[in-house]
């Protein structure tokens, strides 16, 4: 490549093209680096900070720190993997997911970094907040004790599909996604085909009266871990052990 960046991941040396991050020069070379808030053709947030990485010596958001020449990355780190499995811990016990009751059990993002990262068992005490559900909708509903405020609906809606149907209001422990008529998810032109639907990580955007039509068992990241087709050989097995 003739106007290619190289850079090494993990002791292994790649080749980026200018313009792109971290996360995605990574992912072209066979790469994974955990993500949740970034997602393949939006503006990424860089707010969930499971892509952390060190870039180097510094820490840095993969989904949002350009590549540079001979930039040296560390991503599967015991340091990083430590860091990311207690963010992933937080977002668990910071709302209300029950996976074994939820729709999106086997699609979710959430849950299959979750299992990655061999998360069995909270590590710190339930919030237990109090949140809402609107299903003021004919064909989608929100239930907020899903969301993990990535945004990707609100981003989704926006760049995707040219509306502004969803934000974030409240601060703090109040934030939340909310909807740009204010009153309610039933008022707004959303579309259960909309890309801010199906951009969802979790169950907490779903579309209704479809909920268990793929088995569980037969779901996404039912039978391989999240990440795996990225690292996958040309054979389309996984290198991951
Ligand atoms: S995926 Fe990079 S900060 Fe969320």
């Amino acid at each position: 490549m003739k106007d290619g960046i190289q850079l090494i991941i993990d002791g292994q040396e790649i080749e980026g093209r200018p313009g792109q991050t971290v996360l995605e020069a990574a992912e072209d070379a066979g790469v994974y680096i955990p993500r949740l808030c970034w997602m393949k053709d939006l503006t990424p947030a860089g707010s969930c900070r499971v892509c952390t990485v060190r870039a180097n010596g510094r820490p840095q958001a993969a989904c949002t720190q350009p590549i540079s020449q001979g930039m040296v990355v560390e991503n599967d780190t015991e340091e990083l993997r430590t860091l990311r499995r207690n963010m992933i811990d937080m977002l668990f016990v910071e709302g209300n997911h029950f996976c074994m009751f939820c729709e999106k059990s086997g699609n979710c993002e959430l849950q299959a970094l979750a299992y990655r990262f061999g998360i069995t068992a909270p590590k710190y005490p339930f919030a237990f907040p109090a949140r809402e559900l609107d299903a003021s909708h004919p064909e989608i509903l929100i239930d907020r004790n899903r969301c993990i405020l990535c945004g990707r609906c609100s981003r989704a809606s926006e760049e995707l599909d040219g509306n502004k149907m969803f934000g974030f209001v409240g601060r703090g422990a109040e934030k939340q996604i909310a909807t740009g008529s204010g009153n309610g998810l039933g008022d707004t032109c959303v579309g259960a085909g909309d890309a801010a639907v199906s951009a969802c990580p979790t169950g907490s955007l779903l579309i209704k009266r479809i909920g268990f039509s793929v088995p569980v068992g037969q779901r996404k990241f039912d039978s391989q871990p999240i990440g795996a087709d990225i690292e996958s050989d040309d054979d389309g097995t996984s290198e991951r052990a």
